[in-house]
């Protein structure tokens, strides 16, 4: 009797998108009379992206998405994912914003979860759910945020703004997913956003405390069901709200497995908050854009080397999972262009920073027009009338 394997299913493209202006935490540092270590060491981070009006949820991640799909890919969605804690409506998915701006067909579903900074991960598993069961079809998850804090407040330093879109689908070309996986969810008060607010609210100790607990707990349940197997892990990756965050749960191995896994882990751990540390927190996006960061400026990773995933989200539910990259999946990411992306970027004033940031849509359904922000992005907000956004 022969049985048949199964079918891999995981990442197939990958791609990000970040705005074109960043504020130098050494100037936030400054400004706020902060020691710049704290921010560059205590922190872990460097720059933060800063997003204008026109470069909401919507457009970053259709910027994220663009020219990652020819239009046999696009016919092949069947499920279209936005996940964000960013969202533009209570009620309309800004996924069919995004369906609309990149020209996708009307055969999918397209919805939009959250769940603080896990979206991303639950977007992911239910796509990966939803390939398994339509093997024909593939699904587009984008993870896209604007990590917003206040001026003036513990989180400021840990703001910042992105999107990394994903295309799930069978024999992927970057990474398999395993299908088994261990999660939790319970409910937690550490960060959250009321919906009269433009700021989140957080408790910002706890929510690390919560994070590690949850972190540490799933890798003792993976390890009792035989999923870490910690001799065979190339890398670890974590969500990274901040990179010292990251390095808090990486540090929280070196107890629990062999010391020459843990500094292959560390080495590979520093290629993974790369683009972080100059972009900051992308809140869905984070876990990702790591494993973009790590793809991109590691060069001894091989197809066939495993890699663990520990996702976060606040409030909280985590999960902790791993992946397989597999042959020549060096060929479908663009390090140059992430170097192009992060290198044409305008650094800003402390003054252009605030008044950035004091910047307001319209809620009274007047007209408002908006300035393109972003000569490099194609698609941006342009326009709020009556009430209705009109995306180009
Ligand atoms: N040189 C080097 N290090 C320094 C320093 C200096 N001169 N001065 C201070 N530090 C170190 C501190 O020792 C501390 O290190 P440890 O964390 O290792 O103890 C670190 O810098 C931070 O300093 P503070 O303890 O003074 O922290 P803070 O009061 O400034 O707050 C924060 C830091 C809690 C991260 C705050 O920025 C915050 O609330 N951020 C938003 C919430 C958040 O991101 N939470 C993360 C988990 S929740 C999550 O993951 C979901 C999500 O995306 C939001």
């Amino acid at each position: 009797m022969t049985f048949e394997q199964p079918m891999a299913v995981g990442i197939d493209r990958m791609a990000w998108y970040t705005p074109n202006r960043f504020l130098d935490l050494d100037d936030l540092a400054q400004a706020r009379g902060v020691d710049p270590d704290k921010f560059r060491i205590g922190i872990g981070q460097r720059r933060m992206a800063v997003p204008t009006l026109d470069q909401d949820i919507v457009a970053m991640g259709a910027n994220a998405a663009e020219g990652m799909l020819n239009d046999i890919d696009k016919r092949r969605i069947g499920l279209l994912i936005v996940a964000t804690e960013s969202s533009v409506d209570q009620s309309k998915a800004s996924a069919l914003f995004v369906q609309d701006v990149l020209g996708l067909g009307g055969d999918m579903r397209a919805i939009e979860i959250k769940e603080a900074c896990y979206g991303g991960t639950a977007g992911v598993q239910l796509a990966a759910d939803f390939v398994r069961s339509h093997p024909q079809r593939t699904a587009l998850v984008i993870a896209t945020d604007i990590a917003r804090y206040g001026l003036r407040t513990g989180g400021e330093v840990t703001q910042g703004a992105g999107a990394v879109a994903m295309l799930i689908g069978p024999n992927p070309s970057i990474m398999a997913l395993e299908p088994e996986s261990v999660y939790h969810s319970t409910s937690t008060d550490d960060f959250w956003r009321p919906n009269y607010a433009t700021e989140a609210l957080a408790k910002g100790k706890y929510s690390e405390q919560v994070y590690l607990r949850l972190f540490s707990d799933l890798w003792q349940e993976a390890g009792r069901q035989g999923l870490t197997r910690a001799e065979s892990l190339q890398a670890m990756l974590f969500h990274i709200p901040f990179t010292k965050m990251g390095r808090k749960g990486l540090r929280s191995l070196s107890e629990r497995v062999p010391d020459d896994v843990f500094r292959r882990l560390e080495r590979r751990f520093e290629e993974s908050i790369k683009h972080c540390r100059d972009v900051g927190n992308c809140y869905t996006g984070s876990l990702y854009l790591g494993l973009i960061s790590l793809l991109e400026h590691d060069t001894t990773l091989r197809a066939g080397d495993r890699i663990g995933l520990f996702s976060y989200g606040s409030g909280s539910v985590g999960e902790l999972f791993f992946g397989v990259l597999q042959d020549g999946f060096q060929r479908y990411l663009d390090p140059a262009n992430s170097a192009a992306m992060l290198r044409t970027r305008q650094r800003l004033t402390m003054a252009e920073y605030e008044a950035i940031f004091e910047q307001r849509l319209v809620t009274d359904g007047s007209e408002q027009l908006l300035d393109a922000g972003d000569p490099r992005a194609k698609h941006r907000l342009v326009r709020l009338d009556a009430h209705e956004r009109y995306y180009a």
